[in-house]
């Protein structure tokens, strides 16, 4: 496969690249590269090609002028000339666009083979991609890095630009054959807030981390800063941040000097882009950079905050470990971060952060568990979450070790399987549908996932039989449910359950639809306004993130069952119908009256003319319990939560030894042995 990575602004070359030279040499060139190393080093790859402007601007680099720079066998950087050798910035880029969209068709003609995927990072980079879809026919994939959306809704005033800029993203959701994002956030409800977006083009791919501490020196970082500071030695709070207002970064000035503990204990570092002087850069730069010095000098932070002018890549590596070395923290203030790429690099240095609830950082923050989450608008807040990490050595210990155990998952390497499988799915088109006489319904977590080997069994006993239909019921987002799919190498299901058996998808022409006719059913006697009334604020109860709330589904964190008890005799005295499940000892769903998991399972058989004699099921917990105790040929994985191990003396339940997809398999061929000794009894035939 010859994977294309597209994106035009910003000084895009090898590392070592410096980061924030301009004001578009952002995080999507980190991004870039991470992503196009890994594929390169994969066998099923056998070009990865970063394709960028051409220009020449000395001050800049002069690799910039250079059309190809090769940096392993199989990867190099293609600059294409669009006849206007200037480096351009955001509206000029436009201008260019078309120029560049023809000199990068002409280049495409030119070779023997045209590359099989493009990647386009931004909308204007989808832009070129579709004019090159239209003419050459090669299929793009899209990533935004940054939405449109979400922005002007912190905007105070709309502006022509921001609409201009949500319509060009609207048109690549719609136009591209994949959309990738990198957190929950971004993918479930950013994204979706699209008109044009089609959630069954949504992938979720998890970025990488650098991990090579490139010459991560504690003394190269320790002399960054020491000019600046009284005593380098004292915990640092630290954040690294493009100079925009959005970043908000003065916030967390005022927040720093609001607790005079802090002041005393603690040095602030900022790393705010680089910068010739005050005067130079975009007009918010200098504004930006202005106001931080200002702020600086108001507090009288002198002596204990450092603003380094100009840094490398491998210098904000060695701040990092330097500022876990002196037990201190990161911080994100920002007023809204799609993703948060520094959280994920801070945790590589075991770095406990403190990080804005706006955008990507709650959920990395639910995977890593490595720091607080705040509000970035709340000075106070900020402040003490700081205070808090810096001062309880319980509370960073257990952040820290979290962020480096937990931080390991995240690497590009699986990021390009995920990256390559979607390439797959796109290149391939609609698969063949088939004939299946039988369905196994199966959830994922814990039942399925959980051991390599024994999914691999499981794939390959799906394989050989055709005739059984595999169908994911899982608590998961459609979103979640196809990463955890890819990521396991899961055979392709024939249908979706998602979300605790409050949505179904299902293969339509081609792409992954939501069953509108399934929620029509569940739609029924569904009062979610009147739920939420009751139960917003109820005290024992904890909200799950708002991507887990649906629209016929609410969940929340509950300390025991006597809780989820206690919400199911509420909403009954309240007469308000609604299905309460409890799972794994501390989630708490609540449904419509008619959903879930056994509901949706004869819901899709029913569609598939499966009859239900011929349905097998498993699962692993609460959340599956009516789907046990429903179906005919229920398994029980051996790994069972406790809150379903009642269900084991069920005569229709077979409890597995064996546990997640080993134990799956068993119970589908212990079922199908007993049928088979059954029919044959009552042929007359002897076992
Ligand atoms: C999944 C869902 C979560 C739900 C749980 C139990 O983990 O993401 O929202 O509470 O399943 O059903
Ligand atoms: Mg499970």
């Amino acid at each position: 496969m010859h994977i294309v990575s597209l994106a035009l602004g910003g000084c895009l070359k090898a590392e070592p690249v410096r980061y924030g030279l301009t004001e578009d040499t952002g995080g999507h060139i980190t991004y870039i590269l991470g992503e196009m190393e890994a594929l390169s080093r994969r066998k099923d790859v056998s070009l990865a090609e970063i394709i960028t402007r051409r220009f020449d601007a000395p001050q800049l680099g002069s690799v910039h002028h250079q059309a190809e720079e090769r940096i392993n066998p199989k990867l190099v950087i293609t600059r294409i000339d669009s006849g206007n050798s200037a480096y351009l910035a955001k509206e000029a880029l436009r201008a260019d666009r078309e120029a560049f969209t023809d000199a990068l068709i002409a280049e495409f003609c030119q070779r023997e083979r045209l590359p099989d995927v493009i990647h386009a990072h931004f909308a204007d980079a989808a832009d070129v991609a579709i004019r090159v879809e239209e003419e050459l026919g090669v299929p793009f994939v899209y990533t935004a890095h940054s939405l449109g959306l979400d922005k002007r809704t912190a905007m105070a005033v709309r502006s022509q630009a921001i609409e201009a800029r949500i319509a060009e993203e609207d048109r690549a959701i719609d136009r591209a054959c994949a959309v990738i994002g990198s957190s929950r956030d971004e993918c479930e409800r950013q994204l979706v807030a699209y008109p044009s977006a089609r959630i069954g083009k949504v992938n979720r791919l998890v970025p990488g981390i650098d991990r090579q501490q490139r010459a991560a020196s504690l003394a190269s970082a320790t002399n960054l800063i020491a000019p600046f500071l009284r005593d380098p030695s004292k915990p640092m709070v630290l954040a690294i941040a493009r100079p925009v207002r959005k970043k908000n970064l003065s916030t967390l000035i005022d927040a720093f000097a609001s607790i005079p503990t802090m002041r005393d204990r603690c040095n602030l570092v900022i790393l705010a882009g680089l910068r010739e002087n005050l005067a130079t850069g975009s007009e918010e730069q200098q504004q930006v950079q202005r106001e931080l010095v200002e702020r600086i000098d108001r507090h009288d932070l002198y002596g204990c905050v450092a603003y380094p002018k100009s840094h490398s890549r491998d210098d904000v590596q060695a701040l990092y470990a330097l500022a876990a070395r002196t037990r201190g923290v990161f911080v994100n203030p920002a007023l809204m971060e799609p993703y948060g790429l520094t959280l994920v690099e801070a945790a590589a240095h075991g770095l406990p952060v403190v990080a804005t609830k706006v955008g990507g950082p709650q959920d990395i923050l639910a995977d890593l568990e490595h720091g607080l989450l705040v509000d970035p608008r709340d000075v106070s807040e900020i402040g003490s979450a700081v205070e808090r990490l810096v001062t309880d050595r319980h509370l960073w210990n257990r952040c820290s070790r979290n962020a480096l155990a937990n931080s390991l998952e995240m690497n590009w390497e699986r990021y390009a399987a995920g990256f390559t499988e979607v390439a797959r799915e796109v290149l391939s088109g609609p698969r063949p549908q088939k004939q299946h006489t039988h369905l196994l319904v199966s959830d994922l977590d814990n039942t399925l996932t959980g051991c390599p080997e024994g999914i691999r069994r499981f794939r390959r006993f799906m394989e050989r039989r055709e005739k059984i239909g595999f169908v994911v019921a899982t608590g998961r987002s459609i979103v979640e449910a196809r990463r955890l799919v890819r990521d396991w190498g899961l055979p392709a299901p024939l249908a979706w359950i998602t979300s605790v058996g409050t949505e179904v998808y299902r293969e339509e022409a081609g792409e992954l639809t939501l069953d509108q006719e399934f929620s029509a059913f569940i739609n029924e006697d569904w009062n979610p306004a009147a739920v939420d009334s009751l139960l917003d604020g109820y005290p024992d109860l904890v909200a799950q993130p708002s991507y887990e709330q649906r629209p016929y589904k609410r969940s929340y964190f509950v300390e025991n069952e006597e809780c989820a008890a206690r919400i199911e005799n509420l909403l009954r005295s309240e007469n308000i119908a609604a299905r309460v499940v409890f799972s794994h000892g501390r989630l708490l769903d609540v449904l419509p009256p008619y959903a879930g998991k056994a509901a949706a399972m004869s819901y899709v058989a029913d569609h598939f003319k499966v009859a239900p004699s011929h349905v097998f099921a498993a699962g692993d917990s609460g959340n599956d319990a009516d789907m046990l105790t429903a179906c005919e040929n229920a398994i029980l994985v051996g790994n069972h939560a406790e809150e379903v191990a009642s269900l084991a003396t069920r005569s229709n339940v077979y409890r597995s030894r064996r546990e997640n997809a080993s134990g799956a398999l068993e119970g589908v061929l212990a079922h199908h042995r007993a049928r088979t000794l059954r029919m044959r009894q009552s042929a007359g035939v002897p076992a």
